[in-house]
């Protein structure tokens, strides 16, 4: 879960409380800091909790799992991974962003209970637009027009691009 701490950083926890695994994303921002919306424990972007209602003493264990966030071009970027292989030179840049004469438009977001590669597939697919979305932004004269010609692909950067490989052939001996 994301949340903005003081000073509105942002700051990513894995969505579970470890005191009763409740999802933190049920509980509230408080000060920069989320409330478990169970019994109230309260967590700083570190994922280490900072305070428990009627209690002096804090366990060391009550911390939850935090990964490396960072914004970057108005996007924010999380590393899942182990957090000392979190490296931000990794990140794509979006060029002209902040650049004079340019402006960045900002349309909300949309949450689709999906593996992100399904909407990654969907929106590098515009032959669907015409038929999937024929009352709105559907056009039935873009559907046989050509797609222009492509550029070649540098194939020798194994920084861009994807790779994909036929399913695998079985035989009646495996
Ligand atoms: S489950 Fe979160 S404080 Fe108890």
């Amino acid at each position: 879960m994301l949340f903005r701490q003081a000073g509105q950083r942002v700051a990513a926890l894995i969505d579970r409380c470890p005191h009763r695994l409740v999802p933190l994303s049920m509980g509230v921002c408080v000060e920069g800091r989320i409330r478990c919306g169970y019994h109230g424990m309260e967590f700083d972007g570190t994922g280490r909790c900072v305070h428990i209602p009627a209690q002096t003493v804090i366990p060391p264990t009550a911390q939850t799992r935090r990964f490396p966030v960072l914004e970057r071009c108005g996007l924010v970027w999380i590393w899942m991974g182990d957090p000392q292989l979190a490296d931000p030179t990794q990140l794509p840049t979006v060029e002209k962003h902040s650049e004079p004469g340019w402006e960045m438009l900002e349309g909300g977001y949309q949450h689709h209970p999906s593996n992100y590669r399904n909407i990654i597939e969907n929106l590098m697919d515009p032959a669907h637009t015409t038929f999937v979305h024929s009352n709105t932004i559907g056009d039935p004269l873009a559907s046989d027009k050509p797609s222009p010609p492509r550029k070649p692909i540098d194939t020798s950067s194994r920084t861009a691009g994807s790779r994909m490989r036929s399913p695998r052939r079985t035989t009646a001996n495996g």
